[in-house]
């Protein structure tokens, strides 16, 4: 019979269901990721066959959870995420209604993550008319969420959360470091509005060049680092997840990937931790391929850019932004990509970088020090080099 693989899905799952030991039967297969989580969420791996105890009659749900358990010939998905219990958040803010606030805001709402949502921009009208719009749809979705619109920053008073996509996008031709000085000026402007009206809130920024705008937040809202996120990681490690997905042809949920490192040139797709249905990339693709995938990974916002041509991508970023939030609300559980000031993680220091983070309601929780091949943690380090030099420009 073939043997089981057991990825971390299914210790967050058994955590969730208030299981503390897992059996794991000779020939089983148990991720790196999954010993991991299991530490975490002090769930027990032990070796079995367990003495069995007087078989209980078990209803339809538990019998199907037990199969899950069982030796499956066939890989079982983990499930989505389940609705975990979660709390939602009392006011997000969101920093510019161009194509990524828009989404956010739509997904916000209809996932009803938010009691109030605030959608601000500098175009006047637009997000008044985009708040209107989206109340509309209540009618349809049920959203409880209140939703407003304005054009001035005053809308981010007692926000738990802002988000920050304000700012000039990319055009072809454009790199993301292109957009440093123009930038700049905006997330000043939007870091003092928060730092004086919403001193509490976690900020994600979005805004690029990322890794450098995060700096600038910090520096500008004076706040501690576990209250100012970049997003980037949750993005980048979507697509890699996603090229990886269709080179294998597998689905998108049988691949566990993370992305660090910058979210510019020096991305660090990790391969040596990725797993297509529990196993190594290896078992399912050539070296070639799965430098393609890296490759994809790295360039698919400028793939974006170079067909949209007005602008950069919006809804994967919307989504990544949301995958962050529920991190931080409870929704989601595990370690999850954020660009966050460094304080001798990794052996990094005084630069924002994107490495492994536990997420809560006051933003990082811990910066989690995952084991790295050689290579990676080097790439780790020349992406620091790079970002700190952009700064000193
Ligand atoms: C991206 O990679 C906009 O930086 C964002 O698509």
């Amino acid at each position: 019979m073939a043997a089981r693989v057991i990825g971390s899905e299914h210790i967050t799952d058994a955590a969730q269901r208030g299981r503390r030991t897992i059996e794991i039967l000779p020939g089983d297969i148990v991720t790196p990721t999954a010993r991991e989580s299991a530490e975490r969420l002090r769930v027990r791996l032990v070796d079995g066959p367990l003495e069995r105890p007087v078989a209980i009659e078990a209803d339809g749900a538990t019998a199907a959870r037990r199969s899950l358990y069982r030796r499956n010939p066939k890989w079982t998905s983990p499930r989505p995420h389940s609705a975990r219990s979660n709390s939602k958040i009392s006011r997000l803010a969101l920093v510019g209604a161009g194509g990524v606030g828009t989404a956010v805001a739509h997904l916000a709402a209809s996932q009803n993550i938010a009691s109030e949502i605030a959608l601000i921009d500098v175009v006047p009208g637009l997000a008044e008319s985009i708040s209107l719009d989206l109340s509309h749809a209540s009618g349809i979705t049920g959203s409880q969420a209140t939703i407003t619109g304005g054009t001035s920053l005053s809308l981010v008073a007692d926000a738990q959360v802002v988000v920050v996509t304000a700012g000039r996008p990319r055009t072809p031709g454009m790199s993301r470091a292109d957009l440093l000085q123009i930038n700049r000026r905006v997330v000043r402007q939007v870091a003092e509005a928060v730092r004086t009206s919403a001193p509490n809130a976690v900020v994600i920024v979005v805004t690029n060049p990322l890794d450098e705008m995060t700096v600038e937040m910090l520096r500008a809202t004076q706040f501690p680092r576990n209250q100012v996120l970049g997003m980037a990681g949750t993005l980048d490690s979507s697509r890699f997840r996603q090229a990886l997905a269709e080179a294998a042809g597998v689905a998108a949920a049988d691949v566990d990937a993370m992305t660090l490192g910058s979210h510019g040139d020096e991305m660090a797709p990790i391969v040596s931790r990725a797993r297509i249905r529990g196993r190594p990339l290896t078992d399912y693709l050539n070296a070639d391929a799965i430098q393609a995938c890296v490759q994809n990974a790295i360039t698919g916002g400028g793939q974006v850019v170079a067909l949209r041509k007005t602008g950069s991508a919006a809804l994967a970023p919307a989504h990544a932004i949301v995958e962050m939030i529920d991190h931080m609300r409870g929704a989601r559980a595990g370690l999850v990509p954020v660009s966050i000031m460094m304080e001798g993680e990794y052996g990094i220091e005084d630069v924002v970088l994107g490495v492994p983070c536990r997420l809560g309601l006051t933003g990082m929780l811990e910066v989690v020090d995952i084991p790295l091949e050689d290579s990676e943690r080097e790439k780790l380090q020349a992406a620091a080099l790079a970002i700190r030099a952009r700064l000193a420009d």
